[in-house]
C-alpha cells in the first residue's frame, strides 16, 4: 500500500511565500556545553544548503540534541553560526526565532491546551517577518487546520495535548515547528514514536517542504535506514566531535557502524534500490 500524501500547494500551509531560496547555514568552530562541562568542541561542518535535508546521527549522548539546542540559541555557544552570512550567535532568541524553529526530543508535559490552541498560539506568537503580516485569529485557525490536514492529524485538532499518545504528541510537536514557517528547521528525533506509516509520511512531508521552500533542515535520527533514504547529507557526531560527514552512500559504511556505533553491520541496497543499514551484533569492548 502506498503512503497517501496530500499534494502541497505552492505556498506554505499558512499562505506565505517561500522565504528560503538560496539559504545557507555555516557552522564553524562551534563549542557547546552545560555550565562548565563542554559537550561539543570546535565543530565545523560543510555549509548546509537550503533545499537539503541533513541527518544528524550518532550514539546516545553524542551531543546531537546539544547541537540542535545550540543552533536554536538555547545554549551559550562559542564559535560561529551564520545564516546567509549573518552571525546568529549573540543575537536574541526572538531574533533567531524569526528564522529558526526547533522541535525538541521530548515535548513539554502538562500543557492544558488543545492541539489547535497550541498551534494558533505558536502562530500568533511568531514574529512578523518570518512569514510576513500578523494574522487574525480566524486566519490563524484556518492556517493551523490546513497544516493539521497536511499532516493527517486534523482529527486531533480539538484534543488536549495531555491526552495524546506518544506518537500523536510528536505529530503535534512537528506541527508547532512547521506552523512558524521557518527558514531553518531543526527536528530532534521527530519519528522516534511514530508507526511505520507516519514515519514515512512525516519524512516525505519534511522532504517536500524542504525542497519547495528551500529550507535548511536538520533532522536527528537513530533510524539509519530512514536517514539513508531521506537525507541529502549526513553528519555523524561521536564523543563530542564530528566523526564523519558527507553523502549517505559514502558516509554510512560498515566501518562507521563499527567505529562510531560499536556494532558489526552491513549496508546493502534492497530490491527497490534503497540503502539498507543492518546492525548484526555489538562488537566486544
Ligand atoms: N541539561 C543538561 N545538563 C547537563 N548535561 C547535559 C544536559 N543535557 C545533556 N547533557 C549531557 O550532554 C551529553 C550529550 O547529550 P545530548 O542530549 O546532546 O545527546 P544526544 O546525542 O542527543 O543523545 P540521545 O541520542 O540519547 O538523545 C550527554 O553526556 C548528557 O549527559
Ligand atoms: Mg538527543
Amino acid at each position: 500500500m502506498g503512503v497517501q500524501q496530500r499534494p502541497l500547494a505552492g505556498t506554505w500551509p499558512l499562505g506565505a511565500q517561500a522565504t528560503g531560496a538560496g539559504l545557507q547555514l555555516e557552522i564553524a568552530g562551534l563549542t557547546l556545553g552545560y555550565g562548565r562541562r563542554t559537550i561539543l568542541r570546535e565543530v565545523s561542518l560543510a555549509p548546509l544548503a537550503g533545499g537539503h535535508i541533513t541527518a544528524l546521527l550518532g550514539p546516545n549522548g553524542a551531543g546531537k540534541s546539544t547541537l540542535l539546542r545550540g543552533l536554536a540559541g538555547l545554549l551559550p555557544a562559542r564559535g560561529s553560526v551564520k545564516l546567509n552570512g549573518q552571525e546568529m550567535i549573540g543575537r536574541s532568541l526572538e531574533a533567531r526565532a524569526r528564522h529558526i524553529t526547533y522541535m525538541p526530543q521530548s515535548l513539554p508535559q502538562g500543557v492544558a491546551l488543545t492541539v489547535m490552541e497550541a498551534l494558533v498560539g505558536a502562530l500568533k506568537a511568531s514574529p512578523p517577518g518570518a512569514g510576513g503580516m500578523a494574522v487574525s485569529g480566524r486566519q490563524a485557525a484556518e492556517q493551523a487546520l490546513a497544516l493539521l490536514e497536511q499532516l493527517g492529524i486534523a482529527h486531533l485538532a480539538l484534543v488536549g495535548l495531555d491526552r495524546l499518545s506518544g506518537g500523536q504528541r510528536q505529530m503535534a510537536g512537528l506541527a508547532q515547528a512547521l506552523v512558524r514557517k521557518p527558514e531553518v528547521l531543526l527536528l530532534d528525533e521527530p519519528t522516534s514514536a511514530l508507526d511505520l506509516r507516519y514515519q514515512l509520511q512525516v519524512m516525505r512531508l519534511v522532504q517536500q517542504l524542504t525542497r519547495e521552500k528551500g529550507l535548511v533542515t536538520v533532522v536527528v535520527l537513530h533510524d539509519l535506514g530512514l536517514a539513508a533514504r531521506f537525507a541529502d547529507h549526513i553528519v555523524v557526531l561521536g564523543e563530542g566531535t564530528l566523526r564523519a560527514e558527507g553523502e549517505p552512500e559514502r558516509t554510512l559504511t560498515p566501518g562507521l557502524l563499527a567505529e562510531v556505533y560499536g556494532v558489526s553491520g552491513r549496508v546493502e541496497r534492497c530490491s527497490l534500490g534503497h540503502l539498507q543499514v543492518m546492525a548484526d551484533a555489538p562488537l566486544a569492548g
